[in-house]
């Protein structure tokens, strides 16, 4: 049921207590996201990410590389027409704008304007309730009536009833599901059109701090919402227990979306030898200047054919091991290398390229070791010599 947002005094609204929000807090930097790849971003590494984190990097990511509409939304409050969508990592779509209050729904509400139904309903098939499910609108529909939409349409891009959210605002982050939607071409009894962006329910307000009467309430700018596509971030429950497994999501989707945007592949469980333990041929360099390496920074060895980099590694018996080598490289072509042991060279291995310099993958080969100490030898097959190298890791 689309919805109507007009402003009449609302009484009573306020006393609903708040719910836990996550305090955001700084420490580590989360680093620009792989690049257009499609799909829901991946399971969630290890990594803790805090709300500070994961929103400067969602800030970072809005870009206009990663901008998915091509025709400006209109903030609902203020109206203007700069409102953005960017896809910020595989999946997950980020835009900043107002909070304008909807109120819709089971709950009673003085409003006017009230509505009894929402767009989507609970697990029960009920009606949303807005004071007490935090949800965000989307528009009902393409405005523009085209394929691809050149705004964001929710059904181009994975989402559906109940998709969840984080939103961020005035340093709180809280979980949100998608609700209600924002009055379609047909509806005459308003101003309002599908290409709107900036609306949540009575309860996101509330738990952000905002001022939550449906008529009175509501907040100019500020508010990020961060959607993640895909049926895994469909959130079910009632009424009674949607807002309680919105914000028992919170952490998971600021740790899956950190990791994806930090672009950490990290090193496979093994013992690890950094890069910068080791020696580089000519012209090579140990540098730090690119974010996401393990230990003091990474092996950038000569831009030459057989520039290599030397890392020595220890096996406590002889025996086949698998080496795995985390690289980067932000080029457009692949850096093969062949990789030596002891100086007997086993194969090349290809390092392919990864979203940037800042991105770190994982490539494997099997090998045997020696008891004792080994010199692995990454050694470059082209002139541009070896990808970046962070470490290596070896593994039964
Ligand atoms: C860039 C990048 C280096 C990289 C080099 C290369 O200069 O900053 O880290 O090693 O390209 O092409 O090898």
């Amino acid at each position: 049921m689309p919805s109507i947002r007009k402003r009449v005094a609302v009484a009573g609204a306020a006393a609903i207590a708040l719910t836990t929000t996550i305090a955001m807090t700084t420490a580590h930097a989360v680093t620009p996201p792989r690049a257009g790849a499609a799909g829901p971003v991946a399971a969630p590494a290890d990594t803790t990410y805090t709300a500070a984190e994961v929103l400067a990097g969602v800030k970072k990511n809005s870009t206009a590389a990663n901008q998915v509409n091509t025709k400006p939304h209109i903030n609902t409050m203020t109206r203007a027409m700069n409102v953005n969508v960017y896809q910020v990592a595989s999946g997950v779509y980020a835009y900043t704008s107002s909070m304008a209050i909807d109120d819709d729904g089971s709950d009673p509400d003085p409003d006017p304007d009230h509505q009894g139904d929402t767009t989507w309903h609970d697990s029960n098939g009920k009606a949303l309730a807005a004071h007490h499910v935090p949800f965000y609108v989307l528009g009902d529909d393409c405005w523009d009536r085209k394929t691809p939409c050149p705004h964001f349409f929710y059904k181009e891009h994975g989402m559906s009833g109940r998709q969840f959210a984080l939103m961020f605002y005035n340093g709180k982050v809280i979980g949100s599901i998608f609700g209600d939607t924002q009055t379609a071409n047909n509806q005459t009894t308003s101003d309002n059109d599908s290409r709107e962006l900036g609306e949540a329910s009575v309860k996101a307000a509330q738990l952000l701090g905002i001022p939550s009467s449906g008529t009175t309430g509501g907040v100019d700018n500020g508010v990020t919402v961060v959607m993640f596509s895909g049926p895994s971030w469909v959130v079910n429950g009632t009424n009674a227990n949607l807002n309680a497994n919105a914000q028992a999501l919170v952490q998971k989707a600021l740790n899956t979306l950190g990791a994806a945007m930090a672009g950490t592949n990290p090193p496979p469980t093994g013992t690890l030898f950094e890069a910068e333990s080791g020696t580089l041929s000519a012209g090579g360099t140990f540098d730090s200047n690119h974010t996401g390496f393990t230990g003091t920074g990474f092996a950038n060895p000569a831009n030459a054919v057989g520039a290599y980099v030397d890392i020595p590694v220890t096996a406590d018996t002889a025996g086949t091991r698998t080496l795995t080598f985390r690289y980067s490289d932000g080029t457009t072509a692949a850096r093969p290398a062949t990789i030596s042991v002891n100086g007997t060279s086993h194969g090349t291995l290809n390092f392919p390229v990864t979203a940037n310099w800042d991105t770190w993958a994982n490539v494997s080969i099997t090998v045997p070791l020696k008891a004792g100490t080994n010199t692995i030898r990454i050694a470059g097959t082209t002139a541009a010599g070896d990808a970046n190298i962070d470490s290596v890791t070896v593994s039964p």
